[in-house]
């Protein structure tokens, strides 16, 4: 009888791809991916380290899945638990030391060996010495890439998720990622294009590549040559153009120091490209910038983004910022909003500075008080709303690009996505999610648009 298991993912897309892969790995061994708790033989919590109190919370659900592990050995049964993700590659030791229960911890670069891990876990368990959970953190020398099952094992629904490029160099002096997910490694286009084939024969209509530093991708082409991420997209759109004409591509995140020419010029000229960018600038100000060690200054970032418009002149335009890091002035935060102004950005995501131990920024003088950083961070997020807000309402009218993926609050409504990455609510009860329509815009507020569908032909 196949065994269920159950994936908890917190954190980023990179983490929805690493969760759907890990089902993919244990595919072979019989487990079949539940969406039910209380069915799992195991369950992996794939966790997220980007921010505070990130431990506390898998230690928490932990307790959760102790009581249930406990409940099935009561009746002779037993429930695996692993952790995966940035906090067990993190704080792996700290995990299996205090979490004893827990059967594995595995890291984000070692996950294609879960197999040979859980039959670690059970020798000992058999034998008796088990009692600590199995830990796999070290970055091996060869990539896991090299090492994953070419079989997709649950098909992803309308959009896919594609992993190109991981890990980061760039070191923000704010950010965990360069420790937790290792050195930027690009995978070789042949591996891409292979994996590109296997997520559109199972229906995707959006295919999204992922990378921390995603438009840092330099793989090795089939010809031996280093290709950038804009020829990537190029060659994609052409292999699908003609089996797949609607297939539309995104790509995230990006870093401002890599957007190059032939990455613009995508935008211009690659038709299922979406003109939408998520491009964070983390801030305004070129000394907070500087200490940030984000390597560009404010106006470079407007530099990359006029350079865009002009490709892609509707093109929407997303952005990470963090209010109150180290040293950060009022007149330094008011050069966020100004250039959030000057970006005009359609989307954004607001984060209050958290000192990450073991960053260069938790070691800096002039830490901002948390009450500051707060109301900083309200001012941005009412302006970000305002901008949003602009952006949505513009689309009043049109007849826009939107691919139905869940059911929205209300019965008979259902979400979908623009090509600009809004959330469309449509409630027609003919639509079903997979659905990819048009749908003429009735309403634009800040977080959401209205719709309905007046044509029922492709879009
Ligand atoms: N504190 C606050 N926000 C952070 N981010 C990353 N590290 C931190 C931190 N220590 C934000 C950045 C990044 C996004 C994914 O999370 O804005 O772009
Ligand atoms: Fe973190 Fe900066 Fe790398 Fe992005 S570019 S993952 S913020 S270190």
């Amino acid at each position: 009888m196949a065994k269920k298991l159950f994936i908890k993912t917190h954190g980023c897309q990179m983490n929805v791809y690493d969760s759907a892969r890990m089902a993919d790995v244990l595919a072979p061994l019989g487990y079949a991916r539940t969406e039910t708790p209380d069915d799992a033989d195991m369950v992996i919590i794939n966790t997220c380290h980007i921010r505070e109190k990130a431990a506390e919370k898998v230690f928490s659900e932990l307790g959760h899945w102790r009581i249930r592990k406990h409940a099935a050995q009561a009746r002779g049964g037993d429930v695996t638990i692993a952790v995966a993700g940035c906090v067990a590659q993190a704080e792996g030791k700290e995990l299996v030391n205090r979490a004893p229960f827990v059967d594995l911890v595995v890291g984000s670069q070692a996950y294609h060996q879960l197999p040979e891990l859980l039959a670690r876990a059970e020798r000992a368990r058999v034998k008796g010495t088990g009692g600590r959970g199995i830990l796999a953190t070290d970055f091996p020398p060869d990539s896991k890439f090299d090492h994953l099952p070419d079989e997709i094992s649950v098909a992803p629904g309308p959009v896919g998720y594609l992993a190109v490029q991981e890990g980061c160099d760039k070191f923000c002096t704010f950010c965990v990622v360069p420790y937790t997910r290792g050195a930027e490694y690009s995978r070789p286009a042949a591996a891409i294009l292979r994996e590109a084939d296997r997520l559109v024969a199972t229906g995707v209509q959006e295919i999204a590549l992922l990378g921390q530093n995603v438009n840092a991708w330099h793989g090795e082409g089939p010809d031996g040559k280093s290709w950038s991420l804009g020829r990537l997209l190029r060659v994609l759109n052409d292999r699908f153009a003609k089996t797949h004409p609607h297939l539309r591509w995104r790509y995230t995140t990006s870093h401002p120091r890599e957007m190059d020419d032939e990455l613009i010029a995508a935008h211009a000229d690659v038709a299922g490209l979406m003109p939408f960018l998520h491009l964070p600038i983390q801030a305004g100000s070129d000394s907070v910038l500087k200490a940030m060690n984000r390597g560009h200054r404010a106006e470079d970032y407007l530099r990359v983004v006029e350079k865009l418009r002009v490709a892609r002149p509707d093109i929407a335009l997303s952005g990470d910022f963090i209010t109150g890091f180290p040293g950060e002035s009022d007149a330094d935060f008011e050069q966020t909003l100004k250039i959030v102004r000057e970006a005009r950005f359609a989307a954004g995501y607001s984060f209050k500075y958290s000192n990450r131990p073991g960053t260069p920024g938790s070691l800096m003088g002039r830490q901002v008080p948390d009450a500051v950083s707060s109301e900083r961070l309200h001012a941005l997020q009412a302006l970000l709303q305002d901008l949003s807000g602009d952006f949505n309402r513009a689309c009043e009218g049109r007849e826009l690009d939107v691919l139905f993926q869940k059911p929205g609050r209300q019965s008979g409504q259902l979400i979908g996505y623009s090509q600009y990455m809004q959330a469309i609510y449509v409630a027609d009860p003919m639509l079903k999610i997979g659905d990819r329509l048009p749908v003429t815009i009735t309403g634009g507020y800040a977080n959401s648009l209205a719709g309905e569908i007046v044509r029922r032909e492709a879009a």
